[in-house]
């Protein structure tokens, strides 16, 4: 390339900073499958011949076999996978290869090659999500009728289904899903054609080259086609958002399998242990899911400041683009499988469930709601539940095992039936609205979700 217009060769450490060859050569099948596309395009256009594109073809094919083999020689001074591939063409194909760049430029090559591993990398995400939402649903039901305290502000607040709880991690990752959905389709728009930055001036078929590579669109400003990366911010913000939403449940694994909680055992397989302390279980795998969200939201904000502030069209800060797609598709590739194992074998321990159970007054609400069934006033009903836990705690009960006479110091309007009223089991079955934790209820989201991801 330099070969023209240069009389000096490039500085060393400009070379190294300028290419990009030492992450982008993962776009490497991508970039043969633009070529490939790209120079069928050219031979119905009459640009090259029949014979050049066999050459080509060719060619293409057996740099994909060096690559698969790896003894292709990717070289720093090429800059880029464009440019190595396009001079080992050359060396194969003669002056076949040196037709293969006709009408096109590095930059809507590039595009098109990162949307092509965009829209991989999406329904990768996807399908990996749904793995974990499957192994979820199979957790909830595995331990139906569980039931643990909720938690508002961390303070135990009202019984809950495990189950439910679970399940709300299904919610978010359905959502995520949809949000690499979405970005899979920002991705599937063909920029290949726009050129360098004002559209091609040899009239090559774009329409064709949209089919040939499988994209559901064509980009319709050159301009805007070969800077546009809302595509690649798109999936970044999906990835930060659902490491967000592992991060939550990692915290919550984290302190369920505290000796304090003890509520939760993982298996062996995903707990390390410590250098020094014998005793150690630590669940290292939650603890990286969460430090990760930091790590990809990062990218996600890296991103977005590279394009900030970008004059149209190419730029090569644009060269920033990939290493934070590539880190982000490498840290989802290890973190949803692994959480997938660490669902697939968690236990849930019933008694610890129990124990958590007690002495936290989660039946107050109920006592409230009770009195507020017998027409008082909610908040009046709020503020006797409040003098009756008070009460409980002085004399050291709870609110099942404090007596009647003391309920009915603080109201007539408190009974016998009271007792039946304001055990846990009364506190689940209550919760019947849609989204509530009543166990029919937990059942039907179960089902639906099972429809939902296929399970049978
Ligand atoms: N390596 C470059 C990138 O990743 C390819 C495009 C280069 N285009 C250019 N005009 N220098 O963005």
């Amino acid at each position: 390339m330099r070969h023209g217009r240069f009389e000096k060769d490039l500085n060393a450490l400009m070379r190294r900073l300028n290419a990009s060859i030492g992450f982008d050569r993962r776009l490497h099948a991508e970039d043969l499958r633009g070529s490939l596309a790209w120079a069928e395009a050219l031979q119905r256009s009459g640009l090259v011949t029949a014979d050049d594109l066999k050459r080509i073809q060719d060619g293409l094919g057996r740099i994909q076999q060096e690559i698969d083999e790896g003894s292709f020689a990717f070289a720093e001074e090429l800059e880029d996978i464009h440019m190595n591939v396009e001079a080992r063409l050359t060396a194969l194909a003669g002056a076949a290869g040196e037709k293969l760049h006709t009408g096109r430029s590095r930059n809507d090559q590039v595009a098109t090659d990162f949307r092509l591993y965009v829209k991989g990398a999406a329904g990768e995400a996807m399908e990996r999500i749904a793995a974990l939402m499957r192994a979820l649903v199979r957790a909830a039901e595995r331990e139906f009728g569980v039931v643990i305290p909720a938690y508002t502000h961390l303070q135990r607040a009202l019984p809950v289904l495990f189950s439910h709880h679970l399940i709300a991690y299904v919610e978010m990752l359905g959502r995520d899903r949809k949000r690499f959905l979405a970005a899979r389709e920002a991705a599937d728009v063909c920029p290949l054609g726009s050129g360098a930055c004002a559209g091609n001036q040899f009239q090559v078929d774009r329409e064709f080259l949209q089919r040939r590579l499988g994209f559901g669109d064509l980009t319709r400003n050159s301009m805007d086609a070969v800077s546009d990366r809302d595509f690649a911010a798109d999936y970044l913000y999906a990835a930060a958002l659902l490491l967000v939403h592992l991060s939550r449940f990692a915290e919550d694994l984290i302190l369920w399998t505290s000796s304090e909680f003890g509520l939760v055992r993982l298996d062996d397989s995903v707990t390390t242990g410590s250098s020094m302390m014998p005793q150690k279980r630590n669940a290292d795998a939650a603890e990286l899911a969460r430090g990760k969200a930091g790590r990809v939201s990062g990218r996600l904000v890296g991103l977005l400041m590279t394009m900030k502030g970008l004059p149209l069209t190419y730029n090569k800060d644009l060269q920033e683009d990939k290493e934070p797609v590539f880190d982000a598709a490498d840290t989802l590739e290890l973190i949803l499988p692994v959480f997938q194992t660490m669902v697939e074998t968690m236990a849930v321990s019933v008694e610890r469930a129990r124990a958590l159970l007690r002495g936290g007054f989660l039946e107050a609400t109920a006592v409230a709601d009770y009195l507020t069934r017998k027409g008082v006033p909610f908040r009046e009903a709020h503020r006797l539940s409040g003098q009756a836990v008070l009460r409980a705690e002085k004399l050291g009960l709870d609110l099942p095992g404090l007596p009647l006479e003391e309920y009915r110091a603080l109201s007539p309007h408190f009974g016998q039936d009271l007792y039946g009223k304001i055990s846990l089991e009364a506190a689940l079955q209550d919760k019947t609205v849609t989204g509530g934790t009543a166990p029919e209820r937990v059942r039907e989201e179960i089902e639906r979700w099972k429809k939902e991801l296929a399970i049978s």
